[in-house]
């Protein structure tokens, strides 16, 4: 297990019960703290982690603490998102209906742990997320704190209050609360290191094409550079460790992904997903550095997993990517899915050789010393050491249960066709 850096801020003793709230510096959260204190009569303890998203968590503190929150912690969380999160998700090539690699999905339950750390180190009896009630992101806040904490109790004062995005401002200006100054973005996103989303807006017409500014990781493929890149990726035990023969740490290693492969226009992804809401929506990501490495991964697996292996993980991997969309990482079910999952690694070790050019990933080339490819075996040039002579019994063998088949049932199914002639050519009788 990764350990996450902290720097703390802790809450003095008060009689007041307190409320860990997730803070992400933003508006709503700002304005939740002074909300939570008014509605609820609550200290709150302002908690913001980093999990590869753009911002400053040190200043997160200062706003947090001028806004009134009794303490406030900033959480370097990348290595232990990296670790415990991605790679799990990596070698389950995790991909939500087959397009989405869960990059916000896959954050929230450490987010929700280390808000359930935090809230237990201070006595909190509540804590207190910024998700709306149509997202999965609530689902998978309060599903994930209850399974670690049960007795805690879950506060979403966006579900609660009912104030528009300008009465929040006015809010926020009678009680002196600092308006983050941000650009506007006509989109509503969520960025980590595994990825960015994107929904809202124009977007919601999911008949027309996602707009040019909103896509900020990735160039577009018209621009991006007439030459492809190559990059060589190296895996141990199906989690990558080097680019181009450097050995990389996990954090490192996942921005440079995403920016070699955003820099060919890799990882664009349109999708209309299902909700676990029960809302069908259309969102967009740019998740250059997954996209790349997961096609990495399932290429090095066809090469030193077994044929049954491969097919049967499929399974397992859809599965295990619904329980993580769902909310549902931390969940029995997922702890024996993974189990699985990681029993395969054991030998997906090697290096793949990507092609980047202007959109596509195209894996080129892998080698590893468990690999089960053998050109002995495989090539119909010089050098064949495959027995054609067997080809001929095998085929007898695998074939004998349909030829089994067809001859047992052959007289029989005369007879059944003959009847069913026989009854569509005389009428049937009508009842009275
Ligand atoms: N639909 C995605 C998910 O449920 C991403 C949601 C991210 N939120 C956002 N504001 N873009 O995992």
């Amino acid at each position: 297990m990764a350990s996450s850096k902290k720097k703390v801020n802790a809450a003095p003793k008060s009689e007041r019960k307190k409320v860990v709230l997730a803070y992400s510096g933003g508006l709503d959260t700002s304005v939740a703290i002074r909300w939570l204190q008014e509605n609820h009569d609550l200290d709150v303890v302002a908690v913001s982690i980093d999990v590869g998203q753009p911002g400053d968590m040190e200043k997160n503190i200062d706003r947090a603490k001028s806004i009134g929150s009794v303490a406030a912690y900033a959480i370097d969380a990348r290595e232990a998102f990296a670790e415990d999160y991605v790679w799990p998700s990596l070698k389950a090539n995790a991909l939500y209906q087959g397009i989405y690699p869960l990059s916000t999905a896959i954050a929230r339950p450490l987010i929700a742990k280390l808000l359930v750390d935090v809230a237990k180190k201070e006595g909190a009896d509540f804590i207190a997320h910024g998700c709306t009630a149509k997202g999965n992101d609530q689902v998978r806040f309060d599903v994930s704190i209850a399974a670690l904490a049960p007795n805690i109790k879950i506060l979403a004062p966006m579900r609660e209050w009912v104030m528009t995005r300008e009465e929040e401002i006015d809010y926020a200006k009678k009680n002196g609360i600092p308006i983050p100054v941000k650009k506007a973005c006509p989109y509503s996103t969520d960025e980590n290191l595994w990825g960015r989303s994107c929904e809202c807006g124009v977007i919601e017409d999911a008949s027309k094409e996602p707009p040019e500014d909103s896509h900020e990781w990735t160039v577009s493929p018209l621009k991006a550079p007439d030459k492809p890149t190559y990059v060589e990726i190296g895996f141990e035990r199906g989690v990558p460790v080097s680019v181009d023969g450097r050995k990389l740490p996990p954090v490192e290693l996942i921005v440079r992904m995403n920016k070699l492969a955003g820099e060919n226009g890799v990882g664009r992804i349109d999708h209309v997903e299902d909700r676990l809401v029960g809302i069908k929506s259309r969102e967009t990501y740019e998740c250059p550095g997954a996209v790349t490495l997961i096609k990495a991964h399932q290429s090095l697996e066809g090469l030193v997993l077994t044929r049954d292996v491969l097919s049967f993980k499929k399974l397992v991997e859809q599965r295990f990517s619904e329980l993580a969309y769902d909310g549902l990482w931390f969940s029995p079910l997922m702890d024996a899915l993974s189990a699985f999952v990681e029993s395969t690694q054991k030998y997906v070790t090697g290096v793949v050789r990507v092609k980047l050019y202007k959109g596509s990933a195209e894996v080129v080339g892998r080698e590893s010393p468990y690999s089960l490819y053998n050109e002995g075996l495989a090539t119909y040039a010089k050098g064949d050491e495959f027995d054609h002579t067997s080809a001929e019994g095998f085929i007898y063998v695998w074939g004998l249960p349909l030829r089994t088949v067809a001859s047992a049932h052959k007289d029989k199914m005369k007879v059944v066709d003959e009847k069913a002639e026989k009854a569509k050519s005389s009428p049937a009788k009508k009842r009275k």
